[in-house]
């Protein structure tokens, strides 16, 4: 089958084969296809679409490239969970050893800070000691011992994905819906737990803005999982403010372990209960509200949290006491007006913070896990002039970025907040 035929077909919008998906598939994985042939494909796919059955093809293409786990055929009642990520997001890091401590065990492998938003595995791993090195067998252990296991991507899953995701960062076919929803089951069915909930963020700091666009992503990967024998559920949850009261690396785990000492910022106690119920859900688990509160009030979900993190290395004297130091230079972010906060630009707070060395702007970039942004007002909330609405810890002086940052903020006469569950596509 020739590259120079399936690329022309795609190109022309016409339907491909399963085989003819195959191929492209093993093109990214054999090396046989090169980056101006995978580039090619990647962009009449995310001109021409790929319909229902393509989207299929491709993902197992890409899930069979790559060892799979099968998770589900030891712990049938094991979920996992995935954001498509934004500012503040910390929800996977309480969620599992909060379920886990309501008997439903959750296992995830979590990805890098990129971009405007933070990713799972670097926040974790400001935590001393903690390794998140996991293989099939430890993690197995790791369920059998406390229920959750956190872990990074391994290399040896779906390959062909990260071939594929290099090529679309640098050929700006990153949007594309079908590639998305491939990209990201791929991985998420090679781990193969008994089900996944996805948390697809809507609102202009959310990677699709649009809400229709968070919606269809939502279905499609409900439908592609269902297709391919995989269970899945997807809330869209509102990203058009930080979620919680901080961003930043070693803050959002605090904040992580105060929502599991019941001193949870309310949004994001909401986001993380709406996802562990929608978890139970697809697993068939009876857990209601009432367990989620009574695992906190009773500390089951905190001890959870540090008997799963000692498990994985980290040190328990830290544990106990747990403290990180801020970066030293404070700068508080006052509002200019009195009001009611109206908008905050989420995209530009997450690039500021990267500006500021609290991201990743390239994969190999170190990541300032002191850099952090501490909210004091939502959307809606009335605020008067001179009102700090946030504050920001940075490295060094740097009057221009925190400017930058407070003109992020706008307050106007009347304001309301958008609803922080958008939409619930089920099962
Ligand atoms: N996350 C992924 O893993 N892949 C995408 O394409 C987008 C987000």
């Amino acid at each position: 089958m020739l590259p120079y035929r399936i690329l022309e077909r795609k190109r022309a919008g016409m339907r491909l084969s399963s085989a003819e998906v195959a191929e492209v598939v093993r093109g990214a994985s054999d090396g046989s296809w090169g980056d101006a042939q995978l580039g090619a494909f990647l962009m009449a796919a995310a001109i021409r679409g790929l319909d229902a059955e393509e989207t299929v093809d491709l993902t197992r293409g890409m899930l069979e490239s790559g060892t799979r786990w099968g998770l589900k055929s030891e712990v049938p009642s094991l979920s996992d969970k995935h954001s498509t990520g934004g500012v503040g997001d910390k929800v996977s890091i309480p969620l599992a050893p909060l379920v886990a401590s309501c008997g439903l065990p959750m296992a995830m492998l979590t990805g890098r800070s990129l971009g405007h938003t933070s990713g799972t595995a670097d926040k974790l791993e400001t935590i001393p000691g903690l390794d998140l090195h996991l293989d099939r067998r430890r993690t197995l252990e790791l369920l059998e011992l406390c229920g959750v296991a956190s872990g990074i991507a391994t290399p040896g899953i779906a390959p062909a994905d990260r071939r594929l995701y290099a090529l679309r960062d640098a050929t700006a076919t990153v949007s594309s819906l079908p590639l998305i929803t491939a990209s990201i089951l791929s991985k998420k069915l090679a781990l193969g737990a008994g089900a996944v909930v996805f948390d697809v963020k809507t609102g202009n700091g959310a990677f699709l803005p649009e809400l229709s666009e968070a919606r269809e992503l939502a279905a499609m990967l409900v439908r592609t999982a269902d297709r391919l024998g995989g269970k899945a559920g997807a809330l869209v949850t509102d990203m058009s403010q930080p979620l919680g009261r901080w961003a930043g690396h070693t803050v959002e785990i605090l904040e992580s372990i105060e929502l599991l000492e019941g001193r949870g910022a309310p949004d994001l106690v909401e986001v993380t209960f709406e996802l562990a119920l929608e978890a139970a859900r697809l697993v068939d688990f009876a857990l209601t509200r009432g367990d989620l509160e009574e695992a906190i009030a009773s500390g089951r979900a905190r001890e959870r949290f540090d008997r799963w993190a000692a498990l994985q290395g980290a040190s328990t004297a830290w544990l106990r006491a747990p403290t990180f130091s801020l970066a030293p230079v404070e700068k508080p972010l006052l509002a200019e007006r009195s009001g009611s906060l109206a908008a905050v630009d989420v995209r530009q707070i997450g690039l500021s913070m990267v500006e500021a060395g609290g991201g990743r702007p390239r994969p190999e970039a170190e990541i300032d896990a002191g850099v952090s942004l501490h909210l004091f007002a939502r959307l809606g909330d009335r605020v008067e002039r001179g009102d700090e609405l946030a504050r920001l810890y940075l490295r060094q002086d740097d009057e221009r970025l925190a400017r930058q940052m407070a003109a992020c903020f706008t307050v106007a006469d009347e304001a309301s907040a958008p609803p922080l569950i958008a939409a619930r596509v089920p099962a």
